[in-house]
């Protein structure tokens, strides 16, 4: 049988109609997205962005029991944060020690710093180091400042990283508080930046969780078990375990971090005791009973060695990978 090509719609038809459809599905989800766009913008304007935004974060805590934030990505508006802080003219004091072999990791240190540490506010690094001359040459941004100090060799990488409470309380009372500094923060040279460390890190005394230990229970944390030790932080007890490789806050908060871990370090030195963790075991215990008020996520301090962790999307900082054997002076 013949088909009779009249009755039957022609196929320009036929695609004009699917075109029609098509045209007709496309408007309403336009206009559908379009409408619910407004509803958004109105429903921001009505109850502020805050309240119905998208910060936060689900899958990590961003919040201590005692209501101190921890800073993650995605918990902070970068642009707001900044242009907060911007009017305050502020300084942040930023001491690192580069003793012996550690010089080598000067160059990286700075340079990476130079590319995303507080960008756009006043920094003033202040160097430690028995080798000045083994200082590279970084070329500074504007209102960003080097001061190296000389200090003596020492011995033992454990004396040197104890040694540093006591340098740091000494620098904060005879300089850091005479000259305009509003903050400080205490940096390990063999690190490197990979991200954005700004003004959202700050706060009267600042913490950051030690990426090995972020998410174990508390009987895996290294804290000083030992009674006789000052550091002794009983079974049971204690919020994080933070890392002693970054810690900050203000100049009075962080003066009386240093003075009270030296006191306790020269105690333990009197009774021929070494805290198991050395000063960052002091550090834990002080942030016990003095509650940071502010957590960094370990985003503020990674390692280059460590795998990686879906919670962290962004690497800020970190520890470079180094042989132990060849950089420290003794084992
Ligand atoms: C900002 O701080 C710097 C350093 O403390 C100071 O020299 C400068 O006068 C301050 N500027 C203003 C506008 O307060």
């Amino acid at each position: 049988m013949q088909l009779n090509t009249d009755t039957r719609p022609s196929l320009y038809t036929i695609m004009r109609l699917r075109h029609s459809v098509h045209f007709f599905l496309l408007g309403m989800v336009v206009g559908l997205s379009l409408s619910w766009l407004i509803y958004l913008g109105l429903a921001s304007i009505w109850f502020g962005n805050h309240l119905t935004g998208n910060l936060g974060r689900t899958d990590v805590a961003s919040v201590t029991p005692w209501l101190a934030p921890i800073v993650w990505e995605g918990t902070f508006d970068a642009t707001l944060i900044d242009s907060i802080y911007k009017q305050q003219n502020i300084t942040i004091a930023t001491t690192v020690f580069a003793l012996g072999k550690y010089t080598r990791f000067l160059k990286d240190f700075l340079e990476s710093a130079e590319e995303h540490y507080f960008i756009g506010f006043r920094v003033h690094y202040y160097l430690f180091t028995d080798q000045p001359e083994a200082i590279p040459n970084v070329k500074l941004g504007q209102e960003r400042y080097l001061t190296v100090k000389k200090i003596p060799s020492l011995n033992r990488w454990q004396d040197i990283s104890m040694g540093r409470m006591d340098i740091l309380e000494k620098l904060i009372e005879n300089e850091l508080a005479k000259e305009k500094v509003d903050y400080i923060f205490c940096l390990d040279v063999d690190t490197k930046f990979y991200g954005r460390w700004g003004v959202e890190s700050l706060g009267h005394l600042v913490g950051v969780i030690h990426p090995w230990f972020f998410d174990v229970p508390r009987f895996i944390f290294t804290y000083e078990h030992r009674p006789e030790s000052q550091a002794y932080i009983p079974a049971g007890v204690g919020d994080y375990y933070y890392t002693a490789a970054a810690f900050g806050g203000s100049l009075k908060d962080v003066h009386h971090l240093t003075k009270t871990c030296r006191e306790q370090l020269n105690i333990d030195a009197a009774n021929s005791i070494e805290a198991v963790w050395h000063e960052e075991s002091h550090l834990n215990k002080y942030f016990l009973y003095n509650k940071p008020s502010k957590l960094l996520s370990p985003e503020y301090l990674w390692r280059d060695i460590s795998m990686s962790v879906g919670q962290v999307k962004i690497i800020r900082f970190s520890h470079v990978a180094k042989n132990n054997a060849e950089v420290r002076p003794n084992l």
